[in-house]
């Protein structure tokens, strides 16, 4: 992976953000991999201004979430369709139909991850995806254990996981013990992989991820079988790094 060092979290948004800039303008009908959670922020909304400063056009643009919870009622306000609507989709005026996020409701479960790999094939692909990584390792919601061939699929949340998301509910426990999230081996089929961390918190997830052995103990290590991988990360993520 090539890793990228940056002062903040602002300049990595300004960073990633060009970089999506520039695949819409040279192609127009891009498919994104969009991440939900705060660490892609600062990317959507430099993105927003990019698009907006240039007039560029985005009626074509695609996106496919990374990941939802199981079970929130339709409209909840932390579901990720809720979150992509309101940070990706609105800000950057995207076409809404164009954007999809994998469908969390109980009764279609089994289908749904199915469902979803067809979408992105159809779609032709994700041309870049967009990372976090938790501090149990995971990319989307791949927790430990995780196969690196996995397809998208219901997973359970571990408590680590619920704990570092329950800042997004009123108390600890509305947070989903489930979820459905893009594999390992869905991730690993878009043609760029942009991973972004910051914070101490992340440090030791990272090295595994950068650095340490392959393993499905640590999910974001499959990271290391891509060949186009960029990880953009603050001074703090990085401490882990050799
Ligand atoms: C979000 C996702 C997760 C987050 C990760 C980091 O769609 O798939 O992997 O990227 O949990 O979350 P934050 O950015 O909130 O620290």
């Amino acid at each position: 992976a090539e890793v990228v060092i940056v002062a903040n979290e602002q300049a990595a948004g300004e960073l990633v953000a060009r970089a999506i800039r520039n695949l819409i303008v040279s192609k127009p009908d891009a498919v994104l991999g969009l991440a939900t959670g705060s660490t892609p922020l600062h990317t959507y909304r430099a993105l927003a201004r990019l698009l907006r400063e240039d007039s560029i056009d985005v009626s074509r643009v695609r996106g496919f979430a990374l990941d939802e919870y199981v079970g929130l009622p339709a409209g909840h306000p932390e579901s990720y369709r809720t979150v992509i609507t309101r940070d990706v989709v609105e800000p950057l005026h995207l076409t809404p139909a164009n954007v999809r996020v994998p469908n969390g409701a109980v009764d279609t479960i089994e289908t749904a991850g199915p469902d979803y790999e067809r979408e992105i094939t159809e779609a032709g692909g994700v041309d870049l995806q967009i990372l976090g990584i938790g501090r149990t390792g995971h990319i989307g919601f791949n927790e430990p254990g995780s196969s690196f061939g996995s397809l998208t699929r219901m997973k359970t949340l571990t408590e680590k996981t619920r704990a570092d998301n329950a800042r997004f509910f009123d108390t600890p426990d509305e947070v989903p013990m489930h979820c459905i999230t893009q594999g390992l081996g869905t991730i690993g089929r878009a043609r760029h992989l942009v991973l972004l961390a910051f914070g101490s918190a992340k440090a030791g997830a990272i090295a595994a991820a950068v650095e340490g052995p392959m393993t499905a103990s640590q999910p974001a290590s499959s990271i290391q079988m891509h060949p186009h991988v960029t990880v953009v990360i603050d001074e703090a993520a990085a401490a882990g790094l050799a």
